[in-house]
């Protein structure tokens, strides 16, 4: 099920490759250290964890870490060890994640707790994020524990935030920009911003890359959420439609759900508060979202964010550096996976 998904007139031709090259290096380093963290004694712990790990990933958040350390000037190691465990952050929240929405894809592959079961993807989950303060402890910068550790809880209660709006179609616009800066952005602006700390940069270098990260954090989120209507299961690598079943109210939805007739609205409340969600309704539903241009409206918003991201490096001088950071934005936008 999707549906052809128009990005606009503008080609965002944004790519990661100049990032990944940039950092191939750093990033080879932090490979190696979610290897090594990941080994256990108890052996489903490895097992579970390099299940989620090996299948890929874009591996975008560490990237952030190790890209505004650089931009930053930093040429200590601690930089490593950071993004290692901003990603064991990310793979936890995964593992959590599928369980709370019970999604059976990730990464092209079953899910953990689709070969495991919900219980050892928690408690694996569970296990990486003890790790990823293991390693932020010997980073031994009080400042980037404060920022990670923040983010660690914040993540936690935008995903509580989800859970108590879920089913309410009277989900505002507002109350779905809370619940995604905190699920998702809070991790993207950690991420970035634990870099010029561990250089010792300017506070105002800083905030800027705190800044690119949350706004950054913030569009792809909304990406995301229009991806579940409007891509596809093979190039996205988890099924689509799983937004619409749950009940989860994003953004597409608070569009069209407040554009729509009394009917439509009548619609919008029995698929996602009464759970008539099968594969029929889901067809109207992105029927309805394209009347209602709520996709193109979301892929816009996420462009306002994009820009924010953009200008707040703009702070920085032009590097080789800055330009690929710049590219993510486009890419963020214009992803299809
Ligand atoms: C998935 O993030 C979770 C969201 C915040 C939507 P990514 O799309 O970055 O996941 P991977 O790491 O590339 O699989
Ligand atoms: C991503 O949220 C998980 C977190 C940010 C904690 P979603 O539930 O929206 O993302 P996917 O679609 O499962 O990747
Ligand atoms: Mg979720
Ligand atoms: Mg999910």
């Amino acid at each position: 099920m999707g549906v052809v998904v128009s990005f606009g007139e503008k080609a965002d031709s944004g790519s990661i490759d100049r990032l990944v090259a940039l950092v191939r290096e750093d990033m080879g380093r932090v490979n190696e250290t979610i290897l090594a963290r990941t080994g256990s004694d108890v052996t489903m712990i490895p097992e579970v964890a390099q299940h989620l790990i090996s299948s890929g990933g874009k591996r975008l958040r560490p990237m952030l870490t190790l890209a505004t350390a650089r931009l930053s000037r930093y040429s200590g190691a601690g930089h490593v060890k950071l993004a290692a465990s901003v990603e064991f952050m990310h793979t936890a929240t995964l593992l959590h994640d599928d369980v709370v929405d019970e999604s059976d894809l990730r990464r092209g592959k079953p899910s953990a707790r689709k070969v495991w079961g919900n219980e050892a993807s928690v408690l694996v989950g569970d296990f990486l994020l003890g790790q990823a303060f293991k390693m932020m402890v010997e980073v031994g910068s009080l400042a980037c524990l404060d920022v990670l550790s923040t983010a660690a809880a914040v993540i936690a209660e935008g995903e509580v935030m989800q859970l108590a709006a879920a089913k309410n179609t009277a989900t505002t616009e507002d109350e779905y920009l809370a619940v995604i800066r905190a699920k998702t952005a809070a991790l993207f602006a950690a991420a970035a911003e634990v870099g010029p700390i561990l250089a010792g940069a300017e506070p105002t270098a800083q905030k800027a890359c705190r800044s690119y990260g949350l706004n950054l954090g913030i569009a792809f989120q909304l990406i995301d959420d229009a991806l579940d209507y409007g891509g596809t299961a093979a190039k996205l690598g988890k099924n689509v439609g799983d937004d619409f079943r749950e009940g989860k109210i994003t953004l597409p939805v608070v569009l069209a759900f407040r554009r729509g007739s009394d009917e439509e609205r009548g619609f919008w409340r029995a698929a996602l508060e009464e759970g008539r969600s099968d594969d029929a309704a889901l067809a109207r539903a992105i029927e309805l979202l394209r009347r209602h241009r709520a996709i193109e409206d979301t892929i816009e918003r996420a462009r306002h964010y994009g820009a924010m991201a953009k200008d707040a490096l703009a702070l920085f001088p032009p590097s080789d550096m800055r330009e690929a950071l710049d590219e993510v934005v486009d890419f963020c936008i214009s992803r299809a996976h």
